[in-house]
């Protein structure tokens, strides 16, 4: 249920990222005259917005804790602090403008206006940052030279360990390649591949398919990358999986096999 609110986060944080710009575009058309209107729609408009920064934020934390492992650490903790970031700066501009409408100097109404492009600043920053998460680093600009990126780094996922996820690596195999005969509808060698319960389980040999942090015992690894004998190999029919597939599932098993409970 909690889990349910944590994927409510992307569809909430639109609400103060475009509320923010409107607003922000709105004092950009009065930036010269002097105002501070008695029945002032800013203020409504704010309120939502700090309303919503707020369900986004708790939305964001629980998500967060739900997709423990997933996402790059270090992203994580950048796009949650320009989290917390903006919503403290749609905090403090709702103190400002509700002090100039209640007749405080001038200067309050043109600190609002500061904090508030600032709020945007920090809010599309945020908002980058968790494209990057969801999408990958760089997903703004797929250049020649985020390939050539990807290429330098690929050896570099093999080599010094990065934390191979599940659902982004191994799943996506599972899927393409093993499902058809480990899956619902069939499961040949008595083994299913798409629950995490009966992939643990194994299949005809016993709990030997995945155990974790030791590739070498996993017939889910060997079977794919070096059968005892060739007739073994999985799948049997088709191409067999690349080496970076194969290294993925080695190094996925290596590092525990985490498998996320809801999968
Ligand atoms: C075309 C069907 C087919 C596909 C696709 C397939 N397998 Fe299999 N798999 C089999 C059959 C048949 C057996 C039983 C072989 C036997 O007992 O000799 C088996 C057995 C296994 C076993 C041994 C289970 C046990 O405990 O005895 C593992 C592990 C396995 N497959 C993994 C995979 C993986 C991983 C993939 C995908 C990369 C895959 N298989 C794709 C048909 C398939």
């Amino acid at each position: 249920m909690l889990e349910w609110f944590g994927l409510l986060h992307p569809l909430v944080v639109h609400f103060p990222i475009a509320l923010l710009s409107v607003l922000a575009l709105s004092e950009c058309f009065r930036f010269s005259q002097p105002s501070t209107p008695r029945r002032d729609h800013r203020y409504g408009g704010l309120i939502i917005v700090v309303l919503s920064s707020l369900a986004s934020i708790a939305f964001g934390l629980i998500n967060a804790t739900h997709s423990a492992g997933q996402h790059e650490a270090e992203l994580l903790d950048d796009h949650r602090i320009a989290g917390y970031a903006a919503g403290l700066l749609s905090c403090i501009a709702l103190f400002l403008l509700g002090r100039a409408i209640a007749g405080a100097p001038v200067i309050y109404l043109r600190l609002y206006q500061v904090v508030l492009f600032c709020a945007v600043l920090v809010v599309s920053i945020c908002g980058h940052l968790g494209g990057e998460l969801v999408y990958g680093k760089g997903y703004l600009w797929p250049s020649a030279t985020s390939e050539l990126e990807i290429q330098e780094q690929a050896p570099l996922v093999q080599d010094l360990g990065i934390q191979v996820s599940y659902k982004r690596d191994i799943q996506p195999i599972l899927a393409n390649r093993c499902y058809k005969c480990h899956g619902s509808k069939k499961q040949k060698g008595d083994l299913r591949l798409d629950q995490r319960a009966t992939a643990f389980l194994g299949g005809e040999s016993g709990p030997t398919t995945i155990v974790p942090y030791n590739p070498q015992m996993s017939l889910l690894y060997t079977l794919c990358a070096d059968p005892e004998f060739p007739d073994e190999i999985m799948p049997p029919k088709g191409d067999p999986l690349t080496v970076e597939q194969c290294e993925l599932i080695k190094m996925w098993i290596a590092q525990g096999a985490a498998w996320p409970s809801e999968e």
